[in-house]
């Protein structure tokens, strides 16, 4: 509960937050929403047109998938914390630029440490390369677990394909739906081994070359 009081009063001060260019043409700041005390925590890439409008992360299409994902796994929303790592819209919907990511850092990871999840799913490149400190893609490390320090504390740092992936690209879904399918272990702390297909998260495998809209987005 101490969490929730905390992290309210955080949110409220982000509210006014001029830290970047992004608060010239936002019309409200989407700082995150679920349960404060949440276990699973998910970490976005930046709010869109709707989430812009309605100040609530992934309300849009891929909002919508990710829901049917939780409920796959018998998640509801209200059991988790959703956030991104902007906490403001891009203009158009452009990627974040690394000047903005970095600016808007000490919120995600103030949320991240008054909320002490166990395990926090980052969705698609941008989050996975700011809270694994590392260059990886998602192609290449997605569905693998690694155990990270934020700040003081340790948690289960779990990359996943952005749920707007499968958007463009429909076979995207069964690898989502199987990434997914391994979070309830996750949680419990019974983490079977990753699928043999996906590739060690250490080994440095160049990023695919740009071919796909997915991909000139930063899905992959
Ligand atoms: N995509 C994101 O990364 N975050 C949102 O809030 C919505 C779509």
């Amino acid at each position: 509960m101490a969490a929730g009081t905390d992290l309210h009063a955080y949110g409220e001060l982000t509210a006014a937050c001029t830290r970047c260019r992004l608060a010239e043409g936002r019309t409200q700041v989407v700082f995150g929403s679920g349960d404060p005390d949440a276990d699973l925590m998910f970490v976005g890439e930046a709010p869109g047109f709707h989430e812009d409008k309605q100040g609530v992360p992934f309300v849009g299409q891929a909002g919508k998938l990710l829901e049917r994902l939780l409920e796959g796994i018998g998640l509801g929303r209200s059991d988790v914390y959703i956030a991104n790592v902007l906490k403001c819209r891009p203009p158009g919907n452009r990627d974040p630029q690394p000047d903005e990511i970095e600016a808007c850092e000490p919120h995600l990871f103030r949320q991240i440490e008054l909320i002490e999840p166990r395990v926090v799913a980052t969705l698609g490149n941008f989050a996975t390369k700011l809270l694994s400190g590392r260059p990886l893609g998602i192609t290449r490390v997605h569905g693998q677990e690694q155990e990270i320090t934020l700040g003081a504390r340790n948690v289960l740092l779990y990359p996943i394909y952005h749920p707007a992936a499968a958007l463009y690209t429909p076979a995207m879904l069964k690898v989502l739906e199987s990434d997914f399918a391994r979070i309830p272990a996750l949680l419990t702390g019974a983490t079977p081994a990753a699928p043999a297909s996906a590739a060690p998260v250490f080994e440095p495998v160049p990023e695919p070359s740009p071919a796909a809209p997915a991909v000139q987005l930063g899905l992959f």
